[in-house]
């Protein structure tokens, strides 16, 4: 099978970046990333994605008039770099609706939450607010509207009585670098189907585990 090939794009610490530039590393995994975009000069990922051997390069928002001739320019740097799928891996720009149908199907990010619940920012701290006992992340198709369209994986991840935004962010991290990868090679295996605003897997059973928060006493 031909591999695919991604591009990612980041704002700032590239851990979810790394987790799928380690995965696509494995021979026998269907994908490859062939470029890393960043948006601001001083994102760690950029340091991590050079380590790695991974093509990287900066386009900086602030260097464009508007939204879509910032967009258009990574449109054509994915291009030039062949590639098929753009993840987005913490890009904290908000996506042009051009760019959003341009890639329509072939984009995708990670969440921190079990969407369609908290979407936006400082999820953590809304979750512990809120008093939810079962948190996650999610990894979906982008559309236009933000952290919206077809859910492809999500992780759920217990809360503890403790937790503060930190303690839980980092746990939620953790499944974070399973699930994108998961996505990613589910993908590249050309096992995903959009049907209306689902994602149909084929070839997947259900998952025997039931998460209870609390355990059952
Ligand atoms: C991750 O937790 C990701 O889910 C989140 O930003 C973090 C980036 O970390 N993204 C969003 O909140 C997007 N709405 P990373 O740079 O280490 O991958």
């Amino acid at each position: 099978m031909a591999s695919l090939k991604v591009g990612i794009l980041i704002s700032g610490r590239g851990s979810n970046m790394r987790a799928l530039i380690e995965a696509c590393a494995a021979a026998d995994f269907p994908a490859e990333v062939v470029l890393v975009i960043s948006n601001r000069a001083d994102a760690a990922g950029l340091a991590l994605a050079e380590a790695a051997g991974v093509p990287s390069r900066v386009i900086d928002h602030r260097d464009y008039d508007d939204r879509e001739s910032f967009d258009t320019a990574m449109t054509e740097a994915l291009r030039e770099a062949g590639a098929g799928l753009v993840c987005l891996a913490g890009f904290m720009r908000l996506l042009s609706g051009e760019f959003c149908q341009h890639w329509r199907d072939r984009l995708i990010n990670i969440h921190p939450s079990l969407l369609p619940a908290f979407k936006g920012l400082h999820v953590q701290e809304r979750m512990l607010e809120a008093g939810v006992r079962i948190g996650g992340c999610t990894v979906h198709f982008i559309r236009p509207e933000m952290d919206t369209g077809p859910i492809i994986v999500q992780a759920a991840v217990p809360l503890a009585a403790d937790d503060t935004a930190d303690s839980l962010a980092a746990r939620i991290l953790e499944q974070e670098h399973r699930i994108y990868p998961l996505a990613l090679r589910l993908i590249a295996e050309g096992r995903v189907r959009i049907v209306g605003e689902r994602v149909l897997i084929d070839g997947l059973a259900l998952p025997a585990e039931r998460l209870l928060n609390p355990p059952p006493v």
